[in-house]
């Protein structure tokens, strides 16, 4: 890269998977390297997440979601901020982004405008260095636990896939938000990815002869149409076996309860069976879950504010299962570095929207390294065909990669970028498999 620098930045409006006006940044670089950045967007979002701009007013365009105003703080704010900038140390240009906003939080220029901006640039970076996007982001992050000059082995991260989509994603029909699955026996992504094709058909099947198919969730999961949150989960342990897999054995289920979304008044409403619970009464259901079933992961199994609720979740079941934070911990250093203090969770969603720069979002993942936390990257619900979340867990080596189901094009890009790098690096990378989860790790 000869001091390229920033030429031009515009800033677009597209639409995401929902049919929501979405940002795309493109960024291009004096040696005519251009980079496109598209925000993501969340429907169950942490109450502490950095702000996502939108116009707001129902009475207006697009039922207040449109993003009239962060194009106007791209064009008027940040525009005239980053050109002439040098973009190779990803640390440098996120600051600028940073700076341009008194609120750590964002809420002037937006985290929608940020993470497009900042995922335009690393991407302009990597083809001007004639880097794959993974490369670049290993190379210009702040730690490499590389030595220089030595030649790589790329950690390609274990998929967590939904298989029925509930909460939020699909009209809150049954509670649990994603019933997913993960394969840690699997030898590679391929054979991962071809055991969770598998499973999503059989799911499929069995909820056509139930005549339940009623299409699927904002994330690509077959519509759960259940009368019991428990019926979701022996549909799911009867779609592995069906698929001619052995759950425990081959397939593990992930869920993400989500339960912020379930958080009222001071209870928690399990709508689906009209019963009102306590934080204690949570926890046994979700033990009693853990006995009954093949569970290696829960995320959010409390509300984003209840800590008591985390922590004692997190003494009973932390150590045989990965317990995540995402609306608990919204890819905060800060957040993260309290929850370890108090022993609460002991992995934590990265979602580069959730803090609006892939510097924050890096410092998020240093923070847990050091605390001995797993980390996931994730996608949003609502989401476009960008593909960087691959690279920024392959990158950043990340253990596991969290990206929806296993239909709808948006899904499919990034599993499919997965599985292109998985072949393209060959034996210069392997699979992450049973090393992402801690619990099989100390077994
Ligand atoms: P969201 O859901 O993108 O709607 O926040 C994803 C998740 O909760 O993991
Ligand atoms: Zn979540």
């Amino acid at each position: 890269m000869k001091d390229a620098r920033i030429s031009h930045l515009r800033a677009r409006r597209i639409w995401d998977s929902r049919g929501r006006p979405t940002l795309e940044a493109q960024v291009e670089l004096s040696d005519g390297s251009i980079g496109l950045g598209q925000a993501p967007a969340g429907a169950s979002t942490g109450r502490l997440e950095a702000v996502e701009l939108r116009d707001g007013d129902r009475d207006i365009d697009h039922g207040g979601f449109d993003i009239q105003n962060a194009l106007r703080q791209c064009e008027d704010l940040l525009r005239p901020r980053l050109l002439g900038q040098r973009v190779e140390t990803q640390a440098v240009i996120d600051q600028h982004l940073i700076d341009a906003d008194d609120d750590p939080n964002k809420s002037r220029i937006g985290a929608n405008t940020t993470i497009a901006i900042s995922i335009a640039c690393a991407k302009a970076a990597a083809i001007s260095q004639g880097l794959p996007l993974y490369e670049h982001l290993a190379s210009s992050s702040l730690k490499t636990d590389e030595k220089a000059g030595q030649p790589k082995r790329w950690q390609l991260p274990l998929p967590q896939i939904q298989i029925f989509g509930g909460g939020a994603h699909a009209g809150k029909r049954i509670d649990i938000q994603d019933l997913m699955i993960t394969c840690p026996a699997a030898s590679s992504v391929a054979e991962a990815l071809s055991w969770t094709a598998s499973v999503y058909r059989a799911a499929g099947e069995i909820m056509r002869k139930r005549r339940s198919s009623f299409g699927v969730a904002d994330e690509g999961g077959w519509w759960p149409d259940f009368k019991r949150n428990e019926d979701a989960l022996d549909c799911l342990v009867e779609s592995i076996e069906e698929a001619g897999l052995r759950p425990g054995e081959q397939v593990w289920i992930a869920l993400d309860i989500a339960a912020t979304q379930w958080f009222s008044k001071g209870t928690y409403q399990l709508a689906l069976e009209s019963r009102e619970l306590k934080a204690a009464d949570i926890i046994d259901m979700l033990s009693e879950w853990v006995e009954r079933y093949p569970i290696v992961s829960i995320e959010d199994p409390l509300a984003e504010d209840d800590d008591d609720g985390f922590v004692t979740f997190t003494k009973a079941l932390g150590h045989r299962l990965q317990v995540v934070g995402d609306d608990f911990l919204v890819t905060n250093a800060q957040r993260i570095r309290k929850a370890a203090a108090m022993g609460a969770a002991n992995a934590v969603l990265l979602k580069p929207n959730q803090r609006g720069t892939l510097t924050e979002t890096y410092h998020a993942w240093l923070a847990a390294q050091e605390l001995g936390y797993e980390g996931i990257v994730s996608a949003r619900s609502g989401e476009t065909e960008d593909q960087s979340i691959v690279h920024l867990a392959i990158g950043w080596r990340v253990g596991q990669l969290k990206v929806g189901s296993f239909s709808r094009g948006e899904r499919m890009v990034k599993w499919n970028e997965l599985l292109r790098l998985e072949d393209q690096l060959g034996d210069r990378a392997y699979f992450a498999g049973r090393n992402a989860l801690a619990p099989f790790r100390s077994r």
